[in-house]
């Protein structure tokens, strides 16, 4: 029995629900037994109060912006960590030591090879689908490929899948750009770290040899860090839920991408880079506040704005200092950038954006550097899918091993017609 209780009173009767209590962050009232007893649902649409499950993966505290993985601070993270150490971590809760930590980065790096069937299947694809359209059709399609591991109740099996995704996330990735630009598919290069296999496999050509740019590949390193994994959003909310019905892996992972796509969500950093060059030079940003202010006009300030942080997302921290470190390894510059700042600097000293608590969050400057490295804005929301595969599997197992796991299946508050006899045609 929790110790402390919350009480709902309706029509004068009074209803008794535990009050539960986390590691840190809201407590939250348990209304599992609601309907049983009253006979009512909460209603909660967009979930904005409503904590759908267990974890203890991630932890955010939007107030404060803070943002913990298995209680590190992503802020070290990002400056100490490599994405396979974070993935790691998310995954197994611990930092690995160095003999943990090379066995699994060599793990993953046996797994980069899609089977040789799966560049077939690209060539079904017109050459100017959307990558992640590819990515979520190849990434379902994995579904049909590896029958060895499909009992999702064994944490083997789990393992492997696990392993499979996040290792050939970068390959998938990678093919579906080079069959956008018609170039030939590079294979993976097991001697290279995860990243810099990466950017040889997108950048790099049959032609030529290819040499990593280490300061580029540490930043691309920090790009996925950054995106790992991020609490219950939409996309992992929407894997848990597919998940929960004991869907097979690669399927859950297909339906994550789809919900990743959508602009409001990943799909951000495409439209805030695009709203960027829209905007062009700083002279023209007034005009393009006011109209992120204007309730008529649909246009928003992509890269803005979050459901959780009412504080300066830690994300886009880390993030402006990583475009600078990007230009200085490229030397290159993008005036962008500048109306970018001046962007956030305007917007952060505007009474809208103050009063709503609208901070950029980590879409407003990953553009900026994945630009600057080469990548067409197609492409960006496919990075973002792409580490946070890490995140959306780790998520997948903690669900399947939970044994008060149950099938998402929300209710309803119901405005349609009320029972009502049907009408022949001709009677209509
Ligand atoms: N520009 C202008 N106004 C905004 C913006 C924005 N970017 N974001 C929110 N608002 C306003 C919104 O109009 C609303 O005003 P009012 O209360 O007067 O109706 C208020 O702020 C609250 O917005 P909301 O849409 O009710 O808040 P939400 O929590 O449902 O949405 C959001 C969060 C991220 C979808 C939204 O801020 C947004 O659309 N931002 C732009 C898209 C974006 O950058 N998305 C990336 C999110 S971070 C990466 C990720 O997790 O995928």
């Amino acid at each position: 029995m929790a110790d402390k209780q919350a009480t709902l009173t309706v029509d004068g009767k009074s209803y008794d629900f535990p009050v539960l209590e986390g590691s840190v962050g809201p407590d939250v009232i348990d209304i599992r037994k609601l309907y049983g007893q009253s006979h009512m649902f909460t209603y909660d649409p967009g979930f904005t109060s409503t904590g759908s499950c267990e974890s203890s993966l991630t932890y955010i505290d939007g107030e404060e912006g803070v943002l913990l993985h298995r209680g590190y601070p992503i802020g070290q993270l990002a400056e100490h960590s490599s994405f396979m150490e974070t993935a790691y971590l998310l995954l197994n809760g611990e930092l690995p030591n160095q003999g943990e930590l090379d066995t699994f980065t060599r793990t993953i790096s046996r797994h980069t090879m899609l089977h040789e069937q799966l560049a077939t299947f690209y060539r079904g694809f017109r050459r100017d689908a959307h990558p992640m359209a590819i990515m979520c059709g190849v990434v379902g399609a994995l579904s049909a490929f590896y029958h060895d591991s499909t009992d999702i109740a064994d944490p083997e099996h789990r393992k492997i899948s696990s392993h499979r995704l996040i290792a050939k996330m970068p390959t998938i990735a990678a093919m579906a750009y080079k069959y956008s630009v018609g170039q030939p598919f590079v294979y993976p290069d097991n001697t290279l770290s995860y990243t810099g296999n990466f950017l040889r496999m997108t950048f790099g050509v049959p032609a030529e040899e290819y040499e990593v740019i280490p300061a580029v590949e540490k930043a691309m390193d920090r790009i996925f860090i950054l995106h790992a994994d991020h609490e219950q959003n939409a996309s992992t909310s929407t894997v848990r839920l597919a998940g929960s019905s004991g869907a097979n892996p690669f399927a859950c992972i297909a339906a994550g991408i789809a919900c990743l796509w959508g602009p409001a969500h990943g799909g951000a950093n495409e439209a805030a880079l695009n709203m960027l060059q829209e905007i062009g030079t700083p002279d023209r940003i007034p005009h393009f506040i006011e109209r992120a202010k204007d309730k008529n006009d649909p246009f928003r300030l992509m890269g803005f704005g979050h459901r959780v942080y009412k504080n300066y997302d830690p994300r886009a921290t880390v993030m402006q200092k990583t475009v600078r470190e990007v230009f200085d390894a490229l030397k290159v510059t993008d005036p962008i950038f500048e109306t970018a700042l001046r962007l956030e600097e305007l917007a952060l000293h505007d009474d809208y954006f103050v009063e709503k608590k609208l901070f950029p969050n980590v879409d407003f400057y990953s553009g900026i550097i994945l630009s600057a490295i080469g990548f067409p804005t197609t492409m960006f929301t496919a990075l973002f899918a792409l580490a946070r595969t890490v995140g959306w599997v780790a998520q997948w197992n903690e669900m399947i091993s939970d044994p008060g796991q149950k099938i998402g299946r929300p209710r309803q508050l119901y405005t349609g017609p009320t029972q009502r006899d049907y009408v022949p045609v001709a009677k209509r």
